[in-house]
C-alpha cells in the first residue's frame, strides 16, 4: 500500500482537535466501547462485499468490456478492471440488472448470431456482444461468482429456467446449445434471482403484488426443475404490503429476498453532512424487512436478506420512468454520474458504516451488491488511459484485507452529530474477531466533518498497550476526492494510535481499522 504523506500530516493535524465543534454535541464524553455481555461471535458471510452491473451508459460497454483496448485483453475485458477487482477480494456480481433486466432477453445474447435488442428501460440498444457466456467467463477471471437476476417484467418463467438450463446443464435444448456455442463445461451459476424491483411503476412490466407471489412460485419451481442446487432470490421491500404476500405464496422456495437502499438523489453534489445524516437509514431497512420475514415464519435467518443494490447516491437519469408523450431521456445527463469530485470521503464513510450495519446484522444479511462496480456511481472508474479508485473502492479493500472473519458484538456509547434536526450518533463501530478469537479489529467511523473524537479501548483490551497499529482512510477534507492525475490523494494509510489512559483519538471524516490484540 502506498504511503501518503499529505493524508498523514491531516491525520496528525486531526488528532489534536478534541474539542467539540460545529454539527457535533457538547456533552464533552468521551466515546467508549464495551464487548456485549454473553454475546457469541458470528461468521459474517463475505458475500456482502459484492457487487452489481447493467448496461447503463458505459458500465458495460466502455468499462468492465473494451475489444480492442490496448488495455483490454483476448477476451476484451479491461486487464485493469479485473485486477483491481481481485486487489479487493470481490465475491460476487449480479448482472444484467437491474432496471435493465426487465426488458433483456438472454437468447439474443449467445451464440454466434447475436442480436443487438433496443432496452426499453433505458432506452439504449444493446449490441448483446456482452452476454451471459462473457458475463461468466469475466466473473471466473475475477474470481468471484455469478449471479444472474432473471427478467420477471417482459420474460416468463421458461424464459428463466431455459435460462439455468443454459448455464448448468449438459443436456436438454438449452444445455446442448451452451455446448455447441463452445463452452462443454457448465457454467455452474448457483445464484439466481426472480426479477428487480418489480414492485415499482418505473420498471418495465411491474407487477401488482397479487401477480408477484404466483409469478415467483412458478418460476422457481422452474428454474429449480432446471437445476435443484440453485439459491434463488426474488425481488422483494422491506415493507410488509409486498413482501408477506411474495413469502406466503413463494418462501418455501426462496433462500434470500432481494431489497435495494439508495439513500440520496441528485447529480451527486449532496453536502457531506447530509449524506452522515442517512447513515443509519439502511438499519431501518433491515429491521423493516426482518419484522416481515419473521411475520410470515421465515424469521431467524429461514430466509436471509440479499442487499443486492446498495449505494449512497441513486443514479442520475432524468427522464428514466416517465413514459408520458413528449417526455425525453436525458442521455447527456448521465455522464455527470462519473463527475470524479461526486465521490469523497462521504461515499466511503456511508459505505464503511453500511457495511457496519450488514455485520450487526450478520446473522441474516448473508449478501450485498455495491451498485454499480465500476462508472457511474461504482468504486472503479474506467476511463481510456486506465481506472482510479474512487474512495469507497478503499473501503472494500479494508473490510476485506483487514477485518477478521467473526463479527462480536458491541455496546458503543458516543455523542451525537447533527444537521438541522436530523441528528446520528457521531461513530459507527464494530468489532470483528479472528476464529481463535485470538486476534481482534475493530472498524471505526468516525461522521464528524472537523472534529477528532476520544475513544476508551480499554474495556475490549485484555492488556494495556501503550499504543495499537490502524490503518486510516481520512482524506485531507470531508471533501476530498480521487480524480485523473490525482488517484492517490484519498488511500488508505498505515499509521499507530497512541493510547492513553486507554483512550485513542479517532480523526474527524474517517475510517480506521484498529488491531486491538
Ligand atoms: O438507479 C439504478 C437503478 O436503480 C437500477 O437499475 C434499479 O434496479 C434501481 O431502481
Amino acid at each position: 500500500m502506498k504511503v501518503n504523506k499529505i493524508a498523514i500530516a491531516a491525520l496528525c493535524v486531526a488528532a489534536c482537535q478534541v474539542a467539540p465543534g460545529v454539527g457535533e454535541d457538547t456533552s464533552g464524553r468521551v466515546a467508549s466501547a464495551t464487548p456485549v455481555a454473553g454475546a457469541k461471535a458470528l461468521k459474517y458471510s463475505p458475500m456482502i462485499f459484492g457487487h452489481f452491473i447493467e448496461h447503463f451508459d458505459t458500465q458495460v460497454y466502455g468499462g468492465l468490456f473494451w475489444p480492442g483496448h490496448k488495455l483490454s485483453d483476448e477476451d476484451g475485458f479491461r486487464k485493469d478492471v479485473i485486477e483491481a477487482l481481485r486487489e479487493i477480494k470481490c465475491p460476487i456480481v449480479r448482472w444484467p440488472g437491474g432496471c435493465y433486466v426487465s426488458d433483456y432477453h438472454w437468447k439474443a445474447g449467445v451464440g454466434p448470431n447475436r442480436q443487438p435488442m433496443w432496452n426499453k428501460a433505458w432506452a439504449v440498444e444493446d449490441p448483446n456482444t456482452f452476454g451471459t457466456d462473457e458475463y461468466v467467463k469475466w466473473c471466473r477471471k475475477v474470481g468471484c461468482e455469478p449471479y444472474i437476476c432473471t427478467n420477471a417484467g417482459t420474460g416468463n418463467e421458461e424464459e428463466m429456467s431455459d435460462w439455468v438450463e443454459y448455464c448448468n446443464l449438459n443436456s436438454g435444448k438449452w444445455g446442448r446449445q451452451r455446448i455447441a456455442n463452445g463452452y462443454p463445461k457448465p457454467h455452474d451459476v448457483i445464484y439466481w434471482s426472480v426479477g428487480n424491483e418489480n414492485w415499482g411503476g418505473h420498471e418495465i412490466g411491474a407487477k401488482t403484488v397479487e401477480q408477484w407471489g404466483p409469478l415467483v412460485r412458478e418460476s422457481a419451481k422452474m428454474m429449480r426443475g432446471a437445476d435443484r442446487r440453485i439459491k434463488l432470490l426474488a425481488a422483494a421491500l422491506p415493507a410488509e404490503g409486498w413482501t408477506l404476500p411474495l413469502l406466503k405464496a413463494a418462501g418455501r422456495l426462496l433462500n434470500y429476498v432481494s431489497v435495494h437502499g439508495y439513500y440520496v438523489w441528485g447529480k451527486g453534489d449532496t453536502p457531506y453532512l447530509a449524506c452522515m445524516m442517512r447513515t443509519e437509514r439502511p438499519e431501518a431497512d433491515i429491521q423493516r424487512t426482518i419484522k416481515t420475514l419473521e411475520k410470515a415464519g421465515f424469521g431467524g435467518g429461514k430466509i436471509a436478506i440479499a442487499f443486492d443494490e446498495w449505494n449512497l447516491r441513486g443514479w442520475y437519469h432524468p427522464g428514466l420512468g416517465n413514459f408520458k408523450r413528449g417526455a425525453v431521456m436525458d442521455y447527456a445527463a448521465r455522464r455527470q454520474n462519473d463527475v470524479a469530485s461526486y465521490y469523497t470521503m462521504a461515499d466511503a464513510l456511508f459505505s464503511a458504516c453500511f457495511l457496519n450495519t450488514c455485520l450487526r446484522h450478520c446473522d441474516i444479511v448473508k449478501m450485498a451488491n455495491f451498485s454499480p462496480v465500476v462508472n457511474t456511481r461504482g468504486a472503479v472508474f474506467v476511463h481510456d488511459k486506465g481506472i482510479l479508485k474512487r474512495t469507497s473502492y478503499h473501503v472494500f479493500w479494508m473490510y476485506t484485507h483487514l477485518l477478521e472473519a467473526n463479527y462480536a458484538p458491541l455496546k458503543v456509547d458516543c455523542g451525537t452529530l447533527t444537521d438541522g434536526k436530523a441528528s446520528v450518533p457521531v461513530l459507527d463501530v464494530v468489532m470483528t474477531v479472528s476464529d481463535d478469537g485470538k486476534r481482534r479489529v475493530l472498524a471505526a467511523v468516525n461522521k464528524s466533518p472537523d472534529k477528532a473524537v476520544e475513544f476508551d479501548i480499554s474495556a475490549l483490551s485484555s492488556g494495556r498497550p501503550t499504543s495499537v497499529s490502524a490503518t486510516v482512510l481520512a482524506g485531507a477534507s470531508p471533501d476530498d476526492y480521487n480524480d485523473i492525475g490525482a488517484e492517490n490523494r484519498v488511500v488508505p494509510v498505515k499509521t499507530t494510535f497512541t493510547v492513553k489512559d486507554g483512550k485513542i483519538v479517532l480523526p474527524p471524516h474517517s475510517l480506521s481499522c484498529i488491531r486491538i490484540d
